[in-house]
């Protein structure tokens, strides 16, 4: 069973698979969500992810009754089940189903959703050309921390950054300070010093940015966590972004200007070389 999905309980194909008009995940987007990735039939860093799910369902105050040991069961049972290698599964949470208003009634089942989708397996090598960013202002609210369904803004400032000729846009705000691109977590390499911002409610503090840190400073590069300013980037040798679909990805043009040499570079190259050996390890 290819392509499969889980709701409440079910497991079904994924075209299959539905949801209530009502539920509050649709209407207010009252819902959060994680993305994993699978690797050779295996969920990567599955407790970083849940971890990071259980802290998004707090700070909205979704009340729940999911453990940790659970999901993780429903997880391995879908990815299981979809016989898939090289994966991608999306996880969500909402509040539930209730007719339409703000308050939230009490007694609220909340819907868990999970889909597994295949993914094409990673090229062994970064492209050299790598990708173009936009910048845009970020206008997103003040807790991007959580990772929360209400993607609009990411949804508009990517669509006007491809509108621009740039695969992606880069937030922002209005004092000059860099959070994160659409979909993933920013790094500037200068002078072999490797930097990215710190984790502040300004951007999701991203699971593959933390094994990126790591993975860094096994390499013995100096890794900073520290505010990069949107002039940093106009100086900067090396950008990459990271995700768990992308893995670590090379920004090569910044707002038509080339990064560097405007090429892949070799901290880029040497840190994704490096990622790749620490997923073999897990
Ligand atoms: N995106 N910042 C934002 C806004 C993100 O949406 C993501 C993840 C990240 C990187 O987080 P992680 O390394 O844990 O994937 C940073 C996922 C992949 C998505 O929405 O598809």
């Amino acid at each position: 069973m290819p392509e499969i999905a889980y709701v409440n309980g079910e497991f079904l194909p994924l075209d299959r698979a539905m949801v209530h008009v009502e539920d509050r995940g649709f209407q207010f987007a009252d819902a959060v969500y994680e993305v994993l990735r699978v690797y050779d039939g295996r969920v990567f860093a599955l407790a970083a992810h849940l971890e990071r799910l259980f802290a998004s369902l707090m700070a909205i105050d979704l009340h729940h009754h999911f453990t940790a040991e659970t999901l993780h069961s429903i997880v391995d049972e879908a990815v299981r089940r979809s016989e898939l290698v090289e994966a991608v599964v999306y996880l969500q949470i909402t509040r539930g189903c209730a007719p339409r208003h703000r308050a939230v009634p009490p007694g609220l089942n909340p819907t868990l959703v999970l889909t597994v989708r295949e993914l094409e397996p990673p090229p062994a090598t970064l492209p050299a050309t790598g990708v173009a960013l936009e910048t845009v202002d970020d206008l997103r609210w003040a807790r991007c921390d959580i990772k929360s369904v209400a993607l609009l803004p990411n949804v508009l400032a990517f669509e006007r950054a491809r509108q621009h000729g740039a695969d992606d846009a880069l937030f922002v705000d209005a004092t000059g300070q860099v959070a994160e691109s659409t979909a993933g977590n920013i790094f500037l390499v200068s002078e072999s010093i490797v930097r990215t911002p710190p984790k502040t409610p300004r951007l999701l503090a991203g699971v593959t940015r933390d094994a990126v840190i790591s993975i860094a400073c096994e390499q013995g590069l100096a890794c900073r966590e520290e505010e990069v300013h949107r002039d940093d980037l106009a100086t900067a040798d090396e950008v990459f972004l990271t995700s768990t679909t992308s893995q670590i990805v090379p920004v090569t043009t910044i707002n038509s200007r080339a990064v560097g040499d405007g090429q892949t570079g070799p901290v880029t190259n040497r840190l994704y070389r490096a990622f790749l050996e620490f997923l073999s390890r897990q």
